[in-house]
């Protein structure tokens, strides 16, 4: 088992370069399930979450290689459209082969999605999107197995009653080869969305209103293989961020879209943390009495879940009581109790709620990474740690976090992946 070992206070400057977006990638890598021939997908992360994607398209008699960033996937040749369990648990974005699967070949067998304990995480908004074009859905209860199935799937209104991205993205891959038009309502708005949608689009997809609360999709008959480039991962870059905030003597975050973390870049500035934008790079530095301030993560644009957990590290610093409301996962706290372990002082309300008085000294500690998200928190918290830090569970944050170790080591920090000694 491997684990993560920090010596802590180390400050960071030099350059970090962010890669493509995570939650954008893994629904590109299905989406060119939808066009025939070989697509290229541009800027792909090296997360193991996208190998859990290889594994599942080769499953299925899709090729798929990867050369550096630039992945290249052949469809020619699918002969299955069933998942296995083991698969289908791997990743939570595997969900996205359900709108891909059904919208190509009116049939898709796969079990319950996988991904980080965060919160129940249901797909009720998905099925219901399915149901509305003209699925059939058998579920069996006892291995959470879907079978979903159409004869032809017909264009129609749809409106979400929440906000969600994995509903809206797969509404969108099984509408673009439906009859007719479909409307989304209360689609959600987050960024990947529209990235995910041009690529939809290259493909000869009729798409409009993407990365507003309404999508339109008029169905076509087929789709062609393209080429696509993801969009920086805007959480990344918020989590490298936040360590500047922290550490940072000069440190430069590259390849950013600034306009896409406009809500923390906000919240760092309520809190007196200077930085400057020049292009793509952001310059931060650390600073060293901050404010305290409230967060309540939203849908996009608001303040993003997945970077409520890094945010709480840094409140742990500032003059006085900040509040964290988490308000899309029900179980998005679990890192708290290694933050106090290390010397915090946050106390929960409840499994949504912190109350989080700063500053306080943290110290290097033997700790969990329980999610990806809250995994990176910890990292953070071992950045600014007196003392030696060893995190157990790394898997978590190597699946969304490329080259993590590389690239803290690259602008100063001490940090190395050991062994442990079970
Ligand atoms: C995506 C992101 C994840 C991020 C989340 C919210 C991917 C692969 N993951 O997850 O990093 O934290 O958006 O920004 O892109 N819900 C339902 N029924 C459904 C679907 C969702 O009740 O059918 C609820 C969820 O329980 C949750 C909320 O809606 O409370 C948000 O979920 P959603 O936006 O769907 O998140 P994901 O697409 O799973």
């Amino acid at each position: 088992m491997k684990q993560i070992k920090i010596n802590g206070g180390k400050p960071l400057s030099g350059e970090i370069h962010i890669g493509g977006a995570k939650n954008s990638a893994v629904a590109l890598i299905p989406a060119a399930l939808l066009a025939d021939g070989i697509s290229v997908i541009n800027n792909v992360p090296n997360i193991t979450d996208k190998d859990a994607l290889f594994e599942i398209v080769k499953s299925l008699n899709c090729e798929v290689k990867m050369d550096g960033t630039v992945v290249t996937l052949d469809s020619s040749h699918i002969v299955n459209t069933t998942i296995s369990e083991k698969l289908s648990h791997q990743l939570r974005a595997s969900y996205y082969f359900m709108g891909v699967l059904l919208a190509k070949y009116k049939h898709v067998e796969m079990y319950f999605p996988g991904g980080c304990n965060i919160g129940a995480r249901p797909i009720d908004l998905h099925l219901k999107g399915f149901e509305a074009l003209g699925a059939k859905i058998e579920y069996n209860e006892d291995n959470h197995k879907y079978i979903i199935s159409a004869d032809e799937l017909i264009g129609t209104r749809i409106p979400l009653e929440f906000a969600s991205v994995g509903a809206t993205v797969n509404i969108m891959f099984a509408a673009s080869l439906a009859k007719g038009i479909t409307t989304i309502e209360n689609a959600a708005k987050e960024t990947e969305i529209i990235n995910i949608a041009d690529f939809l689009n290259k493909m000869g997809a009729k798409i409009s209103g993407a990365g507003t609360s309404t999508i339109i999709i008029e169905g076509v008959e087929r789709l062609k293989a393209t080429t696509i480039d993801v969009i920086p991962d805007r959480i990344e870059a918020g989590t490298y961020l936040l360590m500047g905030a922290l550490l940072g003597e000069d440190l430069v975050v590259c390849g950013v879209n600034p306009n896409h973390i406009t809500s923390l870049l906000n919240k760092l500035k309520d809190m007196g943390v200077k930085f400057s934008i020049n292009g793509d790079k952001i310059k931060i530095n650390k600073c060293n009495n901050l404010n305290p301030i409230n967060i309540t993560t939203l849908v996009y644009p608001g303040f993003p879940t997945d970077l409520g957990q890094p945010m709480s590290v840094l409140l742990t610093q500032a003059n006085g009581v900040s509040l964290f409301e988490e308000t899309i996962w029900e179980n998005r706290m679990q890192h708290i109790e290694y933050l106090n372990k290390m010397g915090a002082n946050i106390i929960l309300k409840d499994n949504t709620h912190a109350i989080i008085n700063g500053p306080s000294k943290l110290k290097g500690s033997m700790i969990n990474a329980t999610d990806l998200r809250g995994g990176a928190a910890l990292v953070m918290a071992g950045l600014i740690a007196e003392g030696e830090t060893i995190i157990s569970n790394i898997e978590y944050i190597l699946r969304g976090y490329e080259n993590i170790i590389r690239k803290l080591k690259n602008v100063g920090a001490d940090i190395r992946i050991i062994k442990s000694e079970e």
